[in-house]
């Protein structure tokens, strides 16, 4: 089990935009599309890696690809706001959809849709969701998958809170956290403070 904060200026400088309540929908998907790059480099860093056997233009040599499938898997609705600049770095990406929502009183997540490309049980699974809260809608949706027989999962978040982390680590301590920023606390609605608000309703302009 491993935390991850991406402690990197050029992400902690389009957050600090993300975060902004002035900031519009097409500057707040422009800085999210950024930061998702970001973190599909670091996200992969580690990926297995086997031989491949090549020639240049100048004598043979072994090279390197990707040993894993890579499946990414956004949580419904706000996630799929990651999805575009995961891609534009990873492009051979399959792509699993899970939809949560989370009751406003009693802040359960609801699953609501899921539908995975086949062979998650061999590879990489990268959960993406912009907020970590309460971990109740990441926590759910990595039960669904691991269900599914997926054995390799991380997740990717861009704020959590102290009690989302916790609640994964509780649950799935077998899964990596990756956060661009570990914030200070929950409110007593369930959002994160500071925070950036309603990732989703930011994103779509449904607010
Ligand atoms: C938001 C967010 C996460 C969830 C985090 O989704 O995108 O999925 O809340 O909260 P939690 O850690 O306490 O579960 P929301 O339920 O608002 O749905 P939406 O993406 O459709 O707006
Ligand atoms: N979901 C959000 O979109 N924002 C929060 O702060 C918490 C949950």
């Amino acid at each position: 089990m491993s935390l991850t904060i991406l402690d990197h200026a050029l992400i902690k400088h389009k957050l600090t935009i993300m975060r902004d309540k002035n900031t519009s929908t097409y500057i707040f998907k422009q800085n999210l599309d950024e930061i998702a790059k970001l973190m599909a480099f670091e996200v992969t860093r580690n990926i297995p890696l086997k031989d491949k056997e090549i020639e240049t233009p100048i004598c043979k040599m072994i090279g390197k690809e990707m040993d894993k499938q890579i499946i990414l898997v956004p949580i419904l609705r706000a996630g799929i706001g990651l999805v575009d600049g995961f891609r534009d770095i990873i492009p051979t990406a399959k792509i699993g959809h899970i939809g949560m929502e989370r009751d406003e009183e009693t802040l359960i997540p609801r699953e609501y849709y899921a539908k995975f490309p086949k062979g998650i049980e061999d590879s990489v699974v990268i959960v993406v969701d912009p907020m970590l809260a309460t971990g109740g809608s990441a926590n759910m949706a990595i039960e669904n998958i691991k269900q599914r027989g997926a054995k390799n999962i991380r997740l990717v978040c861009l704020v959590g809170a102290p009690e989302g982390v916790a609640a994964i680590q509780k649950e799935h301590p077998d899964v990596d956290i990756m956060l661009a920023a570990l914030d200070e606390k929950l409110n007593e609605n369930g959002y994160i403070v500071p925070g950036l608000g309603d990732a989703g309703d930011r994103l779509f302009g449904t607010d």
